[in-house]
């Protein structure tokens, strides 16, 4: 088994250190303080390393020809992606508690009320659809709207359960007569609507497109150039409110299945930001000068499937996307940090941030103001030809 050390070196790209070393001999040529014993086992674990990255140089081509083969090598081998498996299982397990009792969201109300709503504007409509998922949505919206009790001690929110609501109830009022279908009616039109007091009817709808958008291709254009990753900021705090207003942007961001599995872990307590922003690799000799710092953590408990694991990463960064714009039209100035899987740092994280098994790390951003003085990256971007194809050109 590789050490976890060089095994993370591998994921990360990067070649391990130990790789381009020679074999090291035990008693080092220049005196040293350290005493002779850890001056051994430091050898030994050097040469090990160099071994084991020696084996993992002719293991990793052999393994890399099947699916199976990369599977004994990432099980006996190399531990590089035991924290992926590890949360992604973590997840499907969530998944089915919070499906049971659903504290703060219900994931499966939130897919299937998608999926209804996709049912309810196809065109043509079918008289009858969804009933290979109607039976459950049904279950999950009763096991929501006991949860809405707790609802601001975690259970789920009551916009959350206005829309299941609304949504289901046009579905029964559209959907023809069905064996399947009518007891159903009958139970749901049987429960009571906690949230009739809510305005408004969250189906559905037509959008008013008699105006133009107020925001022009070149105001948009412009926000996009004027944007630049900014890694010098003033020493003033940032507003919540602005941090707030550009998540509520980021909110509003497509995601697969409306699951929106996602979280802004914002810190700005002057004492917490720079111990946060020196958590990932890249912000050496800047990280000390962010005004506030925020974690963007995908939560993989929004999948009952492995298939779906990589959304995570997907709706998080559009949803970053959104936030990095709003921040940018008010004034504020963003970078955003690789987060790389590396086992001492994700401890770390784990740690401080009290990250739960399913629970990983996207990126950060760097927020605040920027310092005018400070420069930014001139950062040639591709030109339309590049990164554009039509059809087969
Ligand atoms: C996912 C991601 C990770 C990044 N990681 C880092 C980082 O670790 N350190 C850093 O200084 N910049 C980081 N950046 C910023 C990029 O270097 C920057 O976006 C790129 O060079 C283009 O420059 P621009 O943002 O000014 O257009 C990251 C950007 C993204 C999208």
């Amino acid at each position: 088994m590789a050490s976890p050390k060089t095994s993370t070196a591998a994921y990360s790209g990067k070649t391990p250190a130990a790789a381009e070393a020679p074999p090291v001999a035990i008693a080092p040529a220049r005196p040293s303080k350290l005493p002779f014993a850890r001056r051994v086992v430091e050898a030994i674990a050097r040469r090990f390393r160099w071994l084991a990255a020696r084996l993992d140089r002719r293991l990793a081509p052999l393994a890399a020809r099947s699916g199976f083969l990369a599977s004994l090598y990432y099980a006996f081998f190399s531990k590089a992606l035991w924290r992926e498996h590890r949360a992604v299982l973590a997840g499907r397990m969530r998944y089915e508690i919070d499906t049971a009792n659903p504290r703060e969201t219900s994931t499966m109300l939130r897919r299937n009320t998608h999926r209804l709503e996709k049912g309810i504007l196809s065109r043509p409509r079918r008289d009858v659809f969804a009933l290979d998922y109607i039976g459950e949505t049904v279950d999950a919206y009763q096991r929501a709207l006991k949860s809405a009790g707790q609802c601001g001690d975690g259970g789920c929110s009551q916009d959350e359960l206005k829309w299941a609501h609304d949504v289901l109830n046009r579905y029964f009022e559209i959907t023809a007569k069905h064996p399947k279908v009518d007891p159903l009616r009958k139970r749901f039109r049987a429960l009571t609507d906690p949230v009739a007091e809510i305005q408004g009817t969250f189906v559905p709808y037509q959008r008013d497109l008699s105006r133009a958008p107020s925001v022009s291709y070149d105001d948009l254009f412009e926000l996009a150039r004027r944007r630049r990753s900014v890694r010098w900021f003033l020493q003033k705090p940032v507003p919540r409110e602005t941090i707030d207003r550009a998540i509520i942007v980021a909110g509003q961001s497509p995601s697969a299945c409306n699951r929106q599995p996602f979280q802004f872990r914002v810190f700005d307590d002057p004492e917490l930001v720079p111990k946060v922003a020196e958590l990932p690799l890249g912000t050496r000799g800047f990280s000390q000068n962010f005004p506030a710092i925020v974690v963007v953590i995908g939560r993989l408990r929004s999948y009952f499937s492995e298939r779906d694991r990589h959304l995570i990463y997907i709706d998080a960064s559009l949803a970053v996307m959104g936030f990095v714009y709003a921040a940018e039209s008010q004034g504020l100035s963003t970078c955003c940090i690789n987060w790389p899987d590396i086992d001492e740092r994700e401890q770390k994280i784990a740690e401080m941030l009290k990250l739960e098994p399913d629970e990983r790390a996207i990126m950060f951003i760097a927020v605040g103001y920027p310092d005018p003085e400070g420069l930014v990256a001139y950062s040639g971007k591709k030109p339309l030809p590049v990164l554009r194809r039509y059809n087969f050109e």
